[in-house]
């Protein structure tokens, strides 16, 4: 979908559907009035019958009403006095309702008003972030009925935002293009999450990272099994034993920035499927174990999203990438294993696999020297059941990375929640026989998985966010979110911004 920023006569120009933000209690909207002009009182009609009144996400389409050039009208509630939840929740039923009609242009207005707490480019990018995602499908395994968008919607290919005033049209282009290249990067990382593991494999994922190296000029490097074991990637090849599907460590560079400037380093955690190993899980919901890729299609986002912004930045992108199944040459409980750390690790349950990949990923991180590391893993169910799924887990022994990574959540909508890391917790990780446990016994679990990556990552200023319930969705909506590409990409803006 492409998103321009014009200014025309709202009631002249010709278009699909033409969106119209109405305020409640009688305040009026500049492009609410030359409608009403237009129409000879079209909206205080529809006000006084009830139909619309204004109140922040509610909605009421019109088909070609005389005195617009328009064939329908969309009027959206933002409130009497919106703030920037009320100018989300319009947005985002604004991008919903479009894309249920065989719409395939649009002009909108919403941007003209003003919203308490978001200046012209937020409210451009808020609007811009609703439209592409409302956009997103993943039917491109569906033959036939299924592909056909246009009759039941979907369909939108051009939409126009008119800016508040001329004075803020530049901001509002800055404010699209920001939105554009963080909707790219989610809908990368949408597809990537949303492929069953048969056919996203970790040379699959080692593919799309050479094929975004060539569309984004990233530079690239795959490691195979053999690099792996002279690296004595000792953790991450304990996972890889079960699976007839070779190990893949990928790892991809943005270099915008001095060539002597420490990188941002984001690792994800890319467990194409996670079966549990021979700690088995429970046959229900396990299908949605294809999403234990989520972080590394996460960092596959922010990098294409980096690139596309050219931001003038160092960013490493690292996604140590396995399945996780059951076999005769899987980890048993009680195996023992060396990291390339040189720590061993007792193996207590299979199924806790993301920290083993990611802590040989955080040792190999150290030669990069990072000016901040940030690992992004479905790391752990236990997660889920603190947050839910409204916010991220966030970690780190670093108040000020901690409340970057907090700040970007909120302005980019994509929060995050901080959550301990205290000593109190490390001693759940004791382990008879090796320097630790993968497991810290039943409580905490967030934290404790927390507390065994923190040991990897001393040497660094580190976080991270566990996105067990926020990546995607279950039931009847289930699919990849996309995030948290959009706090990601917000965090390497601002350092490329403060650099
Ligand atoms: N990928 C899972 C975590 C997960 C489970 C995320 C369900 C979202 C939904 C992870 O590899 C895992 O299995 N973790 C175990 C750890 C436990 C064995 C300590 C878990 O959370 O049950
Ligand atoms: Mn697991
Ligand atoms: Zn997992």
């Amino acid at each position: 979908m492409k998103i321009t920023v014009s200014s025309p006569d709202i009631t002249r120009v010709h278009t699909h559907c033409l969106v119209i933000p109405i305020y409640e209690n009688d305040r009026w909207s500049a492009s609410a009035r030359k409608v009403e002009a237009a129409t000879q009182g079209l909206i205080s009609t529809l006000v006084k019958a009830g139909d619309i009144d204004g109140r922040p996400g509610t909605v009421l389409m019109t088909p070609a009403p005389s005195g617009v050039n328009a064939q329908r009208l969309l009027l959206v509630g933002v409130g009497e006095h919106p703030d920037a939840d009320d100018f989300a929740r319009a947005a985002a039923v604004t991008a919903q309702r479009l894309c249920a009609i065989p719409a395939t242009n649009a002009v909108v207005t919403l941007a003209e008003i003003s919203a308490k707490g978001i200046d012209p480019s937020t409210r451009a990018r808020v609007l811009a972030q609703a439209l592409h995602n409302a956009t997103y499908r993943f039917n491109q395994l569906k033959t036939g009925a299924g592909k056909e968008v246009t009759k039941r919607g979907g369909a939108l290919t051009r939409v126009t935002l008119v800016p508040g005033s001329s004075n803020t049209a530049s901001v509002t282009r800055a404010g699209v293009k920001e939105a554009t290249a963080i909707a790219n990067g989610m809908k990368l990382t949408q597809d990537l999450g949303n492929l069953p593991g048969n056919l996203c494999t970790p040379s699959y994922l080692a593919t799309q990272a050479r094929k975004l190296s060539r569309s984004h000029g990233l530079g690239v490097k795959i490691l195979d099994e053999a690099k792996m074991k002279s690296l004595k990637m000792g953790a991450l090849l304990s996972v890889s034993r079960g699976s007839r599907e070779p190990a893949r460590f990928i790892i991809m560079e943005h270099r915008g920035g001095k060539s002597n400037e420490a990188p941002v380093v984001l690792v994800g955690k890319g467990i194409t499927f996670d079966a549990g190993g021979i700690s088995l899980k429970p046959a229900s919901a396990m299908d949605e174990m294809k999403y234990d890729m989520c972080g590394g299609a996460s960092v596959f986002g922010a990098l294409a999203a980096a690139a596309e912004l050219q931001l003038k930045l160092n960013v490493v992108g690292i996604v140590p990438s396995s399945e996780n199944l059951p076999d005769g040459a899987a980890s048993k409980p009680g195996d023992i294993v060396t990291s390339m750390s040189g720590k061993t690790i007792e193996i207590l349950n299979t199924d806790a696999e993301g920290r083993l990949i990611l802590c040989d990923a955080l040792t190999y991180a150290e030669r990069y020297k990072p000016a901040a590391i940030i690992d992004i893993a479905t790391l752990t169910g236990a997660c889920v059941v603190a947050l839910g799924h409204p916010a991220t887990a966030l970690f780190s022994p670093d108040d000020a990375l901690a409340e970057e990574l907090l700040t970007c959540g909120n302005s980019a909508r994509d929060r995050a929640w901080r959550m301990p890391l205290w000593e109190d917790y490390q001693k759940q990780l004791n382990s008879r026989f090796a320097d630790m446990a993968n497991i810290g016994g039943r409580t905490a679990g967030a934290v404790t998985a927390a507390c065994f990556l923190s040991r990897f990552a001393t040497k660094m200023t580190w976080a991270h966010l566990d996105i067990a319930g926020t990546a995607w969705h279950s039931g009847a909506r289930k699919g990849s979110t996309g995030r948290p590409v959009p706090l990601l990409t917000r965090f390497l803006i601002n350092r490329a911004k403060a650099g």
